[in-house]
């Protein structure tokens, strides 16, 4: 084999990006032997991660369109404003306002605020509230939407006026609800209307019209067009977008949410069920962990839970993977960490959630499942314990996990955590520790720049087989630098990523699962980048990156087999990265091939070892102009994977790879 040097990215401006190969390509063949399967590939090794940030939950996913619904940010007006038009200039206006934030929290410590509102021989258009939404309300024509609100009043006489409006003030659509009931209880009223036009940043006002005194509280209002119709649910679009990944699992709900800036601050998941109105929202970590990207607005409702997200998993029909906070806070920020003494109510949790998801319905946490209409379990057989951790106390804490766990449970999988990067101290003890411990699933994290997936395609190629599996829990090649503000989901981050993911299929003995971090990002909300999947509140997009994704997780096959070009497997040579597996529930070869350089390759790929193979193959080719390209709200599919087909002549394909490509080769065997 000739030698090879890699020469590195010389200029962002010129496009001559990705680094190349000096030598000239050899005529040597990529042979893929589809009788000698090397390992199987495990049903998760394609999943996703899911976490709110970027406004991935709130703001995202979850489709609620009233930010601050129950005024319980920080400041509890956030969000809203008090419209009197007749008292503009009136400064005494301020100091009377007619709506009182009351706080009950001796009585109700998970939902204390709410609104008092007067309202005194008041006529339509005089006193009203504004809800701006979460960078707008996403609006359709022709869709239904969904009111409703708790009131508590001691006699009727208040009307309220819903309507939707423009940046302008034009209508948009609108109902009015009466709320009729008196006494000392809370009751909720909801009404419906239809929009009569499609507007990206919409708000919602309340005008208040008659005689009395109301409280308010869950001001909520939904589009009917949740995935799967569920009143309250999620946005169908970017639930889509999932689905069509057909992920092996859903890593939720995090990332450092899990571990929270401090531990007061942590996902605590039995805070997460039951009614909305009794689920205590907390601040999202990712509201100021960036001061260039402040998000003052960023909170966790919780609106979308635990059971949520585990009907989201069965939904889509991936494993779900639950990641608890194992005793410690973000070691980036407080570094907290509870006394080991003190540790038992965090253990406790981790066989409490397995209990909910798998529990019989006479159980205390399958009783509580099953109360929220999903008495079947939800077979959940693995969970993370701590996200981002390290240093000895981590595995101080997880050992105590572990004991508990495994006692409980003993085929349970956990994964844990190898801390930030793949490399360095921290990672060499974690990792050491790990094995010693015989890990079920050791988490490992990839921040890194394009250069280093290329150059780790090999990265598994030596790992033992027969040890601790891995898990390439959050990755994305960064085209800056990691946090960087600058970084972009253009081509030659994908095609990097596709490179390395090679390298994960091929060790599949190894390596059970893998996932993109983070998944969604709102335009007008975000604070990390890259993400794969990019929305604002209409539409949504896949990045290049993405379509990489559901090209490995629609691909996935059920065994490796070998693809070796002169006995080597494929990791850079000619530029090239290649994989093969087969399928044995549809009897095909699938074959992976990623052109890294900047010219056109050609090559004969052969096919041993199969009785017969189909005359022609499909190819799907994934490929952009230039390694800068994007996809983007206008044009979101610039990258995007083209299907074709070529002639398959006895057991040779001829490959004509275009520069700078990703191909997927399936080929039925008889
Ligand atoms: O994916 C964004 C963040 O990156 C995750 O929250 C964290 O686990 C990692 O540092």
């Amino acid at each position: 084999m000739r030698i090879k040097k890699l020469l590195v990215a010389v200029s962002l401006t010129t496009g001559s990006l990705l680094p190349s190969l000096t030598q000239a390509q050899n005529n040597s063949v990529i042979a893929v032997q589809v009788n000698k399967p090397i390992a199987d590939v495990q049903p998760t090794m394609w999943g996703v991660f899911f976490e709110d940030i970027n406004l991935g939950a709130d703001g995202g996913i979850y489709a609620e369109l009233v930010k601050n619904r129950s005024f319980e940010f920080f400041k509890p007006m956030m969000g809203w404003s008090v419209k009197q038009p007749l008292r503009e200039n009136d400064p005494v206006a301020a100091l009377t306002s007619p709506v009182l934030v009351v706080n009950r929290k001796e009585e109700n410590t998970a939902n204390p605020r709410y609104i008092n509102v007067t309202v005194d021989h008041v006529a339509k258009g005089n006193l009203g509230l504004t809800n701006e939404g979460f960078r707008g309300m996403g609006i359709k024509k022709d869709l239904r939407y969904d009111f409703s609100v708790m009131y508590h009043q001691s006699a009727s006489g208040v009307k309220m006026h819903i309507e939707l409006v423009d940046s302008t003030g034009k209508f948009l659509g609108g109902t009015t609800v009466a709320p009729n009931e008196a006494g000392s209880e809370w009751h909720k009223t909801a009404a419906s209307f239809t929009a009569n036009e499609t507007v990206l940043k919409a708000k919602m006002n309340i005008w208040f019209e008659g005689n009395g005194v109301i409280d308010l509280d869950m001001i909520s209002l939904f589009p009917s067009d949740t995935w799967k119709n569920r009143p309250g649910g999620m946005r169908a679009d970017m639930i889509q977008k999932l689905a069509d990944l057909k992920p092996g699992f859903i890593r939720f709900p995090g990332g450092c949410i899990v571990e929270g800036f401090d531990l007061s601050q942590r996902y605590q998941w039995k805070k997460t069920l039951g009614p909305i109105e009794d689920r205590q929202l907390i601040i999202n970590r990712w509201n100021f962990e960036f001061a260039h990207r402040p998000a003052p607005d960023y909170f966790q409702t919780f609106g979308l839970g635990f059971f949520e997200y585990f009907q989201l998993a069965e939904d889509i029909g991936a494993a779900p993977l639950p990641i608890l906070n194992c005793g410690m806070a973000c070691q980036f920020n407080s570094a907290e960490v509870v006394p080991v003494g003190d540790i038992d109510p965090y253990v406790q949790d981790a066989l409490d959630l397995i209990e909910f998801a798998n529990g019989d319905v006479t159980t205390k946490w399958g009783k509580v499942r099953a109360g929220m209409g999903h008495p079947a379990p939800f077979n959940l057989k693995m969970m993370g314990v701590g996200n981002e951790n390290w240093g000895p106390q981590y595995i101080e804490r997880l050992k105590i996990f572990t004991k508990a766990i495994k006692s409980k449970y003993p085929d349970f999988k956990l994964v844990n955590s190898s801390g930030i990067a793949p490399n360095g101290d921290m990672f060499d003890y974690l990792n050491k520790e790990l094995h010693a411990m015989k890990a079920d699933i050791i988490d490992e994290h990839y921040y890194q720049k394009p250069e280093w997936f290329l150059a780790n395609a090999k990265r598994y190629d030596n790992y033992p087989r027969n040890g601790s599996k891995v898990f390439g829990g959050e990755y994305a090649a960064q085209s800056d630098k990691t946090v960087s503000i600058d970084n972009k989901n253009n081509w030659l981050t994908a095609i990097s990523e596709a490179a390395f993911m090679t390298g994960l299929e091929r060790n599949a003995g190894v390596v059970s699962m893998a996932s993109y971090a983070p998944l969604f990002a709102h335009a007008d909300g975000w604070q990390w980048t890259p993400d794969l999947i990019w929305v604002n509140n209409l539409q949504s997009y896949g990045t290049p990156n993405y379509y990489v994704q559901k090209l490995y997780s629609t691909n996935k096959g059920t065994n490796v087999v070998p693809a070796l070009m002169d006995g080597q497997a494929v990791t850079g040579q000619d530029s090239l990265y290649v994989s093969a597996v087969t399928d044995k529930n549809t009897n095909e070869v699938i074959i992976k091939v990623v052109n890294a350089s900047a010219n056109a390759v050609n090559k004969v790929i052969t096919i041993n070892g199969a009785k017969k193979l189909t005359p022609a193959a499909t190819v799907t080719l994934l490929k952009g102009n230039s390694v800068l390209d994007v996809n983007s709200f206008a044009t979101p599919e610039a990258v995007s994977p083209v299907a074709s087909t070529v002639q398959v002549k006895g057991n040779k394909l001829a490959a004509s790879l275009p520069a700078y490509s990703f191909s997927v080769y399936r080929i039925g065997m008889k």
